[in-house]
């Protein structure tokens, strides 16, 4: 059993406030891989990266060009992270909070899937999902006042410290009587006698339950965390899902039926898109159970973490050696009258021709394979399998093992900051990848 499990059977099933004890941070999460995580943000060349960070200022939340400066500023530090925090704000008041992290922390998703693999297999496929915050602060209050976070969510926060933090709860019934209605309160100073306090401090964690009104503080120290937030999927979360995984296959209809921005004076967009929808459903043959289990499986292979990382493939010119499968993390496969996918770490390729199905199926019983290309070849010029190969390594489903590279890619590579040449999630996605792969 480890730390989660545990944790869950001492909260009775999430339902209760618990601290735990037993996160030795050095062995888990530290506060460099959430300095590296926000260097790895900054390097991101998406406009849409940017509005996964909130960062409030003496209650002020900043703006894009604001928080553009806080991440440059955060990658060229030299400082220790907390001292460069304590520099950046000076005497203020500050909260950041960071949504999908994990997109940017190949190290803290891997930390948490281990953290988390025996939980996680005690529950049935498809029933949760889960994702991290960061939330780094030094503040009285939290700016956005008394709140309840998504009624789905049971959040485990870890702190990393320095200091510590401290939680202040009200279950539901309390909150209601004492405000007179369920709206939420920026100042809590008429309820405050109410509530329960929890403060929790460098290497422990804090469950809270859904379900609970909560305002935190982090007074006289810079508190660090890694909140884990573990969602019960319902009916509609599904159908999101689902929607999702149709909305890939049917992209390329935009363009083959003109529904596009290009096309200001098109009028019977609907008329089209049911053209569209069922000359998909004919085409691709895909149906309600084929969506369900794809995408199913595409959050089973990334151990139920809602955040991929960018496909890459810049690690692959010149290598030369043995990966592995990367635990706990698994491959699956789903075969459907279109052919047969595969998923590594939230990512999919689809493969038609059986011959090269069976090698690959072949490659994946033995969960570990040899790769080799010089430096001067071209990954497209591979034989499927291999690139299959360069898929999984490029997911991060498959590590390294014994590796040596070519001397001048080894040099290039050094001077390569990990995510300096990510694509957007969209465009590195299946379609391309099937490109690589299956050509
Ligand atoms: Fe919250």
């Amino acid at each position: 059993m480890n730390v989660v499990s545990d944790i869950y059977k001492k909260s009775s099933k999430f339902n209760n406030p618990y601290i735990e004890d037993g996160f030795d941070f050095l062995n888990h999460y530290c506060i460099n891989d959430v300095a590296q995580l926000i260097i790895n943000m900054s390097h991101s060349q998406f406009i849409g990266d940017l509005q996964n960070i909130r960062i409030h200022v003496n209650n002020r939340l900043l703006n894009y060009f604001d928080r553009r400066k806080f991440l440059e500023a955060a990658s060229t530090n030299e400082k220790n992270f907390v001292e460069f925090l304590d520099s950046y704000f000076g005497n203020e008041e500050f909260l950041i909070f960071i949504n999908k992290a994990g997109i940017w922390s190949e190290k803290i998703l891997s930390t948490s899937a281990q953290l988390c693999k025996d939980f996680i297999k005690s529950f049935p496929r498809n029933s949760l999902s889960i994702e991290h915050h960061i939330i780094i602060g030094r503040y009285i209050r939290t700016p956005f006042g008394v709140h309840m976070d998504d009624s789905v969510d049971r959040v485990l926060h870890i702190n990393l410290g320095p200091g510590s933090k401290n939680l202040s709860l009200w279950d539901k019934d309390t909150y209601v009587n004492a405000n007179g209605s369920e709206y939420y309160v920026e100042d809590d100073a008429a309820i405050s006698h109410l509530a329960s306090s929890y403060e929790f401090r460098a290497g422990q964690g804090f469950l809270l339950p859904a379900r609970f009104y909560h305002i935190g503080s982090s007074i006289n120290e810079i508190s660090i965390g890694v909140a884990l937030a573990f969602t019960k999927k319902t009916a509609g979360l599904i159908s999101n899902q689902i929607c999702t995984e149709f909305k890939k296959i049917t992209a390329s209809f935009d363009e083959v039926k003109g529904i596009s921005y290009d096309n200001f004076e098109l009028s019977d967009v609907k008329k089209l898109f049911v053209q569209a929808l069922d000359e998909c459903i004919k085409v691709e043959k895909i149906s309600l159970t084929d969506l369900i289990e794809i995408a199913n499986l595409r959050e089973w292979s990334n151990m139920c973490f809602v955040e991929r990382t960018v496909l890459d493939y810049s690690r692959l010119q010149g290598i030369n050696g043995s990966f592995s499968i990367k635990k706990p993390f698994s491959i699956e496969q789903y075969r459907d009258r279109r052919g047969c996918h595969f998923f590594a770490r939230g990512h999919s390729l689809s493969i038609t021709d059986s011959v090269t199905v069976q090698k690959i199926e072949d490659l994946l019983s033995d969960k570990s394979f040899d790769l080799c290309i010089d430096s001067e070849s071209d990954i497209r010029s591979l034989d499927a399998v291999d690139k299959f190969k360069t898929w999984l390594v490029a997911t991060r489903a498959a590590e390294e093992s014994n590796i040596s590279r070519s001397k001048s890619f080894s040099e290039t590579l050094q001077h390569e900051q990990q995510f300096s040449r990510c694509e957007p999630p969209d465009k590195t996605s299946s379609e391309s990848a099937f490109q690589i792969a299956a050509e």
